[in-house]
């Protein structure tokens, strides 16, 4: 027979049981219940975004066989890209683009700055790092064949990527505007007047005026944290996106599955 009570109101309902309060005998632990929490807030944002298709799509794909350490040359130089972007911000908010007062800023991160040498330490030798990585890393799809169909257009991005990270490091090198500095640059934006059809457009562009000065000081600063990591941000993401959608390539020293090995690997 139906109850006649009339029904509890909505706040004096109880809550519903977590995911680890199902059994009622368990004594449950600090740990579980924050754990709990952990994916309750997970799922009260996929309620409302599900975001958490998007994630499983780009993680949890099928890899080839023989996938080994090179294939993690990529995401190193992306880790590389993420702390450069995480300590450049630190630096940016003592540094000073004015050619009077750069120099004696980088001067004043370095020696009063909490732990100014060490972020700044963390940036410059960042740089290098990242630099070498993006090689190694375009040596590794270069030597297994990824650069091939379907990944053509994935390569074509990364030499962008290339260039883009090349120009990072040769904006960045300005900045300090010490003797170093400055007439490493006068070569550089030299080198690059001598290009072929856009190098001399190139030179006048990089060096904003009749000389290395001022005006270069500022242009440098605005592409090197601004410009530049924005369009090197969304070139990852797409290079990123082909990752998940095309897949990586298998080593070229794998052979493809005979209808025997498949099966095996069914059962
Ligand atoms: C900022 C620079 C770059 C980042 C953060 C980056 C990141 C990645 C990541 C995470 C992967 C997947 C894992 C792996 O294979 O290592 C990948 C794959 C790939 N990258 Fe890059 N990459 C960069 C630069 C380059 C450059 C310079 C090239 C070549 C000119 C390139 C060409 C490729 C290709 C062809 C693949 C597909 C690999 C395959 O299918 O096996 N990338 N990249």
């Amino acid at each position: 027979m139906a109850s006649l009570k009339p029904p509890l109101p909505r706040a004096l309902r109880p809550k519903p049981k977590g995911p680890s309060e199902d059994n009622g005998h368990v004594e449950r632990g600090r740990k579980d219940k924050l754990a709990d929490k952990g994916i309750s807030t997970i799922d009260w944002i996929d309620e409302r975004t599900s975001l958490s298709g998007g994630a499983r799509w780009v993680m949890f794909r099928k890899i080839p066989k023989g996938t080994n350490w090179f294939y993690t040359l990529g995401s190193a130089t992306m880790f590389a890209f993420l702390s450069q972007a995480v300590t450049g911000v630190i630096l940016a908010m003592y540094y000073d683009p004015s050619a009077t007062r750069a120099y004696e800023s980088v001067r004043y991160i370095t020696n009063e700055v909490f732990l100014g040498e060490f972020v700044r330490g963390m940036h410059k030798w960042g740089s290098t790092v990242m630099v070498v990585l993006v090689f190694l890393h375009m040596a590794r799809t270069f030597f297994f064949g990824a650069y091939k169909y379907p990944r053509e257009l994935n390569w074509v991005i990364g030499v962008v990527l290339l260039i883009l990270t090349l120009f990072l490091s040769f904006t960045g090198y300005l900045l300090p505007f010490d003797q170093r500095s400055y007439w490493a640059t006068t070569v550089g934006v030299a080198i690059n007047g001598t290009g072929p059809l856009i190098g001399p457009y190139l030179n006048d562009f990089l060096r904003a005026g009749p000389e290395i000065g001022v005006t270069t000081l500022a242009r440098f600063y605005a592409l090197h944290m601004l410009v530049l990591p924005l369009a090197l941000a969304a070139m990852i993401g797409a290079h990123l996106y082909l990752v998940a959608r095309l897949g990586t390539t298998a080593p070229p020293w794998m052979k493809a599955d005979t209808p025997d090995d498949i099966r095996k690997d069914e059962t």
